[in-house]
């Protein structure tokens, strides 16, 4: 049997390795042990939560950003962005939308955009919980104080999603500037498990100066901090960045990295991500067939789309949310998967 063979077998028996072994299969893995991990995977997941794939409506409501993170075309030195904000009112209405197409997740992301206060963000969360209380919602507006996060918990936040984007402090600081650390996500991440969110944590693929170390330290923290969700996909350079030139993460290390992390933590909801979507026209499939369970269609209006630019490329940015949502209906039909209207909250072993 081959080493990867026998080190995917004592993932899936004892959910972690040392970080010397998870490299072994970062850097050895090939398309045959690849096949072998993902059927394991998908064995794992269907036990869980059968052949149903979650969708979650993702409301992008601002691209504002004070943040400078190197990677993301809405950072705020990116002055080719045409900014936006959606109104209370706008919001919403996608959601009203949203929910007339069988949403029970809404899922608000934007930049870190100080115009929304913790009280518009309060009076948003408990507009929606209050018109829809069969829904789940979800915030990804990022770093904020415990008492903020707090407070939206208290609003009736379900979730949170902040991806920690790398364990390694030194890579950390090779792509973010100076006032954003590792340790203060960390932090965040922390407080929103112990706030009783369902958190979600996360990381690109092939982003720059990665090695599979990095990848190795990214696998020990998700096994550590035991998120409910993780939200990976391979970086995707932006022309407006830093990082234009940079190459864009592999296919392979990002379906390989989504079957590893299903062994280590079998219950996490992983989504099938647009970045994935985005850099093979198969991806989203392909990333259901290597372990994950969740996509997350656009709900934002048709004309905010193209602006919501995190890299180039962007995939679903000309569809209206009904055109996307019975796409991927039938996109997770040819794989043999179905796409549910379901909260689709993690499941606890009992
Ligand atoms: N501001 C919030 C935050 O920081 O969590 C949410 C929005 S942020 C744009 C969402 C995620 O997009 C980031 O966590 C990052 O991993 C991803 N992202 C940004 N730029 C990207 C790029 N060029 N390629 C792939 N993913 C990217
Ligand atoms: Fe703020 Fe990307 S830099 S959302």
């Amino acid at each position: 049997m081959s080493r990867i063979i026998e080190l995917i077998d004592k993932l899936e028996r004892e959910h972690i390795l040392p970080k010397s072994e998870l490299v072994e299969i970062i850097s050895g893995h090939t398309p045959e042990t690849d096949e072998y991990l993902f059927e394991k995977a998908r064995a794992v997941r269907e036990k869980i939560y059968g052949k149903d794939v979650y969708m979650r409506g993702l409301v992008e409501f601002t691209n504002y950003c004070k943040n400078d993170c190197l990677y993301c075309g809405i950072r705020r030195s990116a002055k080719g962005a045409e900014r936006y904000r959606l109104t209370e009112e706008q919001i919403l209405e996608c959601c009203e939308t949203g929910h007339e197409l069988g949403f029970r997740t809404f899922v608000l992301q934007g930049g870190e955009d100080v115009f929304y206060t913790d009280d518009k963000i309060v009076s948003i969360v408990t507009k929606i919980k209050e018109k829809f209380p069969d829904c789940a919602v979800t915030l990804s507006i990022g770093e904020k104080s415990r008492e903020s996060y707090e407070k939206f918990r208290n609003a009736g936040a379900d979730r949170y999603l902040l991806r920690h984007e790398t364990a390694n402090s030194e890579h950390y600081s090779k792509l973010h500037p100076k006032e954003l650390s590792l340790e203060n996500r960390m932090r965040c991440l922390a407080d929103l498990k112990e706030l009783g969110f369902q958190t979600g944590c996360g990381f690109m693929v092939g982003s720059p100066y990665q090695t599979a170390e990095n990848l190795a330290e990214d696998l020990l923290y998700i096994y550590d901090l035991k998120p409910h969700m993780v939200g990976i996909g391979p970086f995707v350079p932006h022309h407006d960045t830093p990082f234009a030139e940079e190459k864009q993460g592999s296919l392979e290390t990002t379906l390989l990295l989504l079957g590893m992390i299903r062994l280590i933590l079998p219950n996490v909801l992983l989504p099938a991500t647009t970045a994935l979507g985005t850099i093979h026209p198969k991806g989203r499939e392909m990333g259901i067939l290597a372990g994950a369970n969740v996509v997350m269609p656009n709900l934002s209006p048709k004309d905010v789309r193209k602006k919501y630019l995190l890299y180039d490329n962007k995939i679903c940015t000309g569809d209206e949310a009904a055109e996307c949502i019975a796409c991927l209906g039938r996109r997770m039909e040819s794989v043999g998967y179905k796409l549910v209207s379901a909260r689709g909250d993690f499941i606890v072993d009992s």
